[in-house]
């Protein structure tokens, strides 16, 4: 191989390789720009109702692009919002909020959880998925 053409063959591994570096340096950010994006464009938000429609310390099934939902109205007039089916593998149980005891319950009493959704007792240790809620001129309003 000649002088020149080795240094010519060099140099164009060189450059490939240069593409290559810069492109695994330069495409996480471009592949992370591209999934936050996606994040972005899937939050979706409903109007629950108006406040004063929500008693203090009561709570409601709602339907949130076809998942059922509980929306509850805790005692200090704040509102939580949690995905409304029994994380206990194999039930599909709607949970229900007992407000004697402030706690959300399996309707076969397995599945104890608090009103972050946590699990407070039971068999499962998957907590019920919590959603966004925030009161806009006096909307409630939900959000993923
Ligand atoms: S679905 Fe079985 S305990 Fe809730």
């Amino acid at each position: 191989m000649s002088k020149f053409n080795r240094r010519s063959f060099i140099s164009s591994i060189l450059g490939v390789g240069g593409i290559a570096a810069a492109g695994s340096i330069f495409y996480p950010g471009l592949s992370n720009l591209n999934s936050s994006e996606k994040v972005r464009e899937s939050k979706v938000s409903i109007k629950a109702g108006n406040i004063t429609e929500f008693e203090i310390n009561s709570a409601r099934i709602i339907e949130f692009r076809k998942t059922p939902l509980i929306l509850i109205r805790k005692e200090d007039g704040k509102f939580a919002a949690l995905a409304a089916i029994c994380t206990h593998v194999g039930c599909n149980c709607i949970v229900q909020y007992r407000k004697d005891v402030k706690q959300i319950i399996c309707a076969s009493d397995k599945e104890v959880y608090d009103l972050k959704g946590r699990n407070i007792s039971g068999i499962s240790s998957k907590p019920l998925d919590e959603y966004s809620v925030q009161v806009i001129n006096d909307e409630v309003v939900i959000t993923t």
